[in-house]
């Protein structure tokens, strides 16, 4: 198991390795690609913080860095674009290696772990220098530190990291409070949230920046640009006085359906609580203001672990060949639509738009699609029978 792990993780690298030194251009290509991209984490951004660190200019005057500045300082020790590429490769080694424990303390295999390492949207995210690498290292961090070390002190402040990063996913605290069992339940979830907020107290303190700028631009679609995202499409068209009320509904939207998922999968003897994390991590990435498709392929990555301790939720699923279709659908088709939208002028937005709408719709299945499996496979009280037919009503 040693040496699969070992290959894994240097295959990891090798694939990036290659990518980067074989095509030096790449990654700026990605980096101005709308699906790899996005005004909140661009590779551009992060060079941009770092230069007006470095010479002590206004770093949030520009309205261009929406990146919080402990990211930035940290950025600032590695010397120019070519340490910076390096940090994104070894940060994504570190998942794969992170990947690779969790999936052998459940369950004995290491597929997360492979298909984290080759899966075209994960590598090409990388290559693109995409901040949500350090995001998903956090929140992998996170699950790996409360699954396989049961510390919940590290688990809750790498929480808190996450949050300090990406607003937007900082109700996946939620269902992190699932994995807390045993004696004393109570007293250890307080405990675990109160670290999440001193951390994250602690790490604005450090270094502290105005909110509204670098939060507010998240959380409010202050840079309406278009992404794969649900989003854009709804601001460019929407009257001004709507825009503030509809702005605030998609917000609920997006982070209260995590308190229903997460509710309803709270209990232990019926639900991995593993299983409905990831179940909002899928939410949260369908419904976020700035999705990439890297984070769609953080997701895909974690979907092995639904097929653990022998029990396969992924065998219940009603329609994957669907699924898989239209995700390829929409993944390939949408950089050509960009292009006929915007390099062309041939088409319009609603050619992107269209096509945007076909991945979210992979994405809403697939998760829906694997919530019924988890809530069959409750009826079926743990024991899968997959010839018992059943009708949703
Ligand atoms: C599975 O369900 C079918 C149909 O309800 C039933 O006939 C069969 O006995 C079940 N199998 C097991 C192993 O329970």
């Amino acid at each position: 198991m040693k040496n699969s792990v070992v290959s894994c993780v240097l295959l990891c690298l090798a694939v990036r390795l290659v990518l980067v030194l074989l095509f030096p251009g790449l990654g700026s290509t990605l980096d101005q690609s709308v699906e790899f991209s996005t005004p909140v984490t661009s590779f551009r951004s992060l060079q941009e913080g770092i230069f007006l660190l470095k010479h002590q200019l206004g770093l949030y005057d520009g309205g261009v860095v929406h990146l919080p500045p402990l990211l930035l300082q940290l950025g600032c020790f590695t010397g120019g674009e070519t340490g910076l590429r390096t940090i994104f490769i070894l940060v994504d080694c570190i998942i794969v290696w992170l990947l690779t424990q969790l999936e052998l303390t459940l369950n004995g295999s290491i597929r997360c772990a492979w298909i984290y390492g080759v899966n075209p949207l994960t590598v090409l995210s990388c290559v693109s220098g995409s901040t949500i690498a350090f995001t998903y290292l956090s929140l992998i961090t996170a699950i790996y530190s409360i699954v396989v070390k049961r510390n919940l002190t590290l688990s809750s402040s790498m929480i808190a990291i996450m949050s300090y990063l990406d607003p937007c996913m900082c109700v996946l605290s939620l269902p992190m409070f699932n994995f807390i069992c045993g004696p004393k339940k109570l007293a250890k979830t307080v405990l675990y949230m109160v670290t999440i907020v001193v951390t994250g107290i602690m790490l604005y303190s450090i270094c502290p920046f105005p909110l509204d700028v670098v939060y507010g631009t998240r959380l409010t679609f202050a840079s309406v640009a278009p992404n794969m995202g649900l989003w854009w499409y709804f601001f460019i068209e929407m009257f001004q006085e709507f825009i503030p009320f509809f702005k605030s509904v998609f917000n609920l939207f997006s982070m209260g359906m995590v308190i229903p998922i997460t509710l309803r999968f709270h209990d232990q003897r019926n639900t991995n609580p593993l299983h409905c994390l990831i179940l909002c991590i899928g939410w949260i990435i369908l419904t976020k203001p700035y999705p990439t498709l890297g984070e769609t392929g953080v997701f895909l990555s974690l979907l092995p672990l639904f097929d653990i301790d022998g029990i396969s939720i992924l065998k219940y699923m009603r329609y994957p060949m669907f699924t898989a279709l239209l995700f390829l659908h929409g993944i390939l088709l949408s950089p050509i639509f960009y292009h006929l939208w915007i390099d062309l002028g041939s088409g319009n937005s609603n050619f992107f738009y269209a096509i945007s709408l076909v991945y979210a719709l992979a994405l809403g299945l697939l998760i829906t699609d694997i919530m019924w499996g988890v809530i069959r496979l409750e009826y079926d009280g743990g024991k899968p029978n997959y010839t018992r037919k059943l009708t949703q009503v």
